[in-house]
């Protein structure tokens, strides 16, 4: 058919927009409630932006031409590097610590499949300005608080912890050099996808030995945050580095968040800039991609602004949202339904009920009324059909009472009630 949208772009029609708006008016009331300002920046971006700091995959997904003025440009694939920007050029004149959050829609040439499409929307929640580790805990908190605030438990997500220093650390300690990190970054980030002896391979075409190789897949194994602090305590530096992760954890436990949190070192995120504490919400089925990712980012505000201020912060879509929510059954969506119908019985009541309804809406009630004449039945029906809770039936003996019949459209009773009483029937 002519005319669709393009793979991987969505049509919101009412039903769907409803969801949209139900997921931003959480993310919205769970960001007021941490106390973050709201932000926005252009969709459209210099190429440049990405291409540097981002990391290879997200680049290879770039929507990206050339402007009428020869400019390189690029849809914005995520929102860190605007933010980086943004906050580099006014970083002076922003009390620190910066909390902003912001809802961009984002752009990404994926293979489109359940979760996974080629735009989405986004809540970012950053943090600008604070090394500590308080604000790491702030952060997943806040993650934590929205999956909460949208009526899951612990038993259905669960935010999966991890640190690059510790990673690097225990990494590094077991011989592993700086050059091989990346790769070895990449086989723990993959661990639970790809088979074992194709991530053995890769290691080995980096120059890993037996050694190095053993040290890389032992990483998985340590479950729980006592199983990493004991593993560092093995290597050198080990009991600093775990120092950060340790304090978080702790902080969320206090938190009594205890049972939304696990440390689990396979979570290290594909973006290139993180730099400290790394997380990833999940559904516990795990049948879906991560809710939710993100981590301390204490080098990107230098490289891209030239002001050096350690930054963390969180990406959370709507996509993979919307389909846990709508995996749960029919969300308690913020609904736009009707409040009454009105109904003219005939021409002559059509003035004063165009009155009432006007008078209505100036009352905040939400009205609609049959834009041509049509016999009752056939405006009862539609009332019906736009989930109306009432109709108000105007005709000729109520106006001449002052009056009209309020029909309870669920409970199907009727009764007639003078035009004086009925904004009180909606407040
Ligand atoms: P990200 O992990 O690329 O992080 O994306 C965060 C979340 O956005 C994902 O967990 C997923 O729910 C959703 N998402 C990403 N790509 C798609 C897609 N193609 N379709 C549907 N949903 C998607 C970032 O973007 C970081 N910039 C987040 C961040 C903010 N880090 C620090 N501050």
């Amino acid at each position: 058919m002519q005319g669709q949208a393009l793979p991987g772009f969505r049509d919101f029609y009412p039903d769907e927009l409803a969801l949209r708006n139900y997921i931003f008016a959480t993310w919205r009331e769970v960001a007021r409630r941490y106390g973050f300002q709201e932000y926005d920046g252009p969709p459209l971006e210099p190429l440049e932006l990405y291409t540097d700091k981002s990391g290879e995959e997200i680049v290879q997904q770039l929507y990206t031409f050339e402007d009428k003025g020869g400019r390189k440009v690029a849809l914005r694939p995520e929102m860190t590097p605007t933010l980086a920007r943004m906050v580099g050029a006014h970083a002076q004149a922003l009390k620190k610590p910066i909390r902003w959050f912001s809802i961009p829609q984002l752009f990404r040439y994926e293979r489109q499949q359940r979760g996974r499409l080629r735009e989405h929307f986004q809540l970012n929640m950053d943090i600008i300005g604070e090394a500590s580790p308080l604000a790491d805990a702030e952060l997943i908190a806040a993650a934590i608080d929205i999956m909460r605030a949208f009526g899951f438990k612990a038993a259905d997500a669960q935010a999966r912890v991890s640190d690059r220093r510790v990673l690097r650390t225990l990494l590094l300690g077991r011989g592993i050099t700086e050059a091989q990190l990346p790769t070895a970054f990449e086989a723990i980030d993959k661990s639970e996808r790809v088979p074992k002896d194709v991530v053995a391979a890769k290691l080995r075409e980096a120059g890993m030995g037996k050694r190095e190789t053993d040290a890389v897949f032992e990483i998985p194994a340590l479950r729980g945050l006592d199983a990493v602090l004991t593993a560092l305590g093995k290597v050198k530096g080990g009991e600093e580095a775990g120092e950060p992760l340790r304090q978080a954890v702790g902080a969320l436990e206090t938190m009594g968040l205890a049972d939304f949190a696990a440390v689990d070192l396979t979570i290290v995120r594909g973006l290139a800039y993180y730099t400290g504490i790394v997380f990833e919400l999940f559904d516990r089925g795990k049948s879906l991609r991560a809710v939710c990712g993100g981590g301390r980012y204490d080098g990107l505000l230098k490289a891209l602004g030239g002001v050096d201020l350690p930054a963390l912060g969180f990406g959370m879509g709507d996509v993979v949202l919307g389909e846990l929510l709508k995996e749960r059954g029919p969300a308690d969506q913020a609904s736009t339904k009707l409040d009454a119908f009105l109904i003219a019985v005939s021409g002559e009541d059509v003035a004063p009920m165009l009155q009432l309804a006007h008078r209505l809406r100036d009352l905040g009630v939400a009205v609609e009324y049959g834009l041509r004449p049509a016999a009752i039945r056939k405006q009862l029906e539609l009332a019906a059909a736009r989930g109306a809770a009432r109709a108000l039936i105007v005709g000729p003996d109520e106006r001449a009472a002052g009056a009209v019949v309020v029909r309870d459209l669920k409970a199907g009773t009727e009764e007639r009630v003078p035009i004086a009483k009925l904004p009180g029937l909606f407040h």
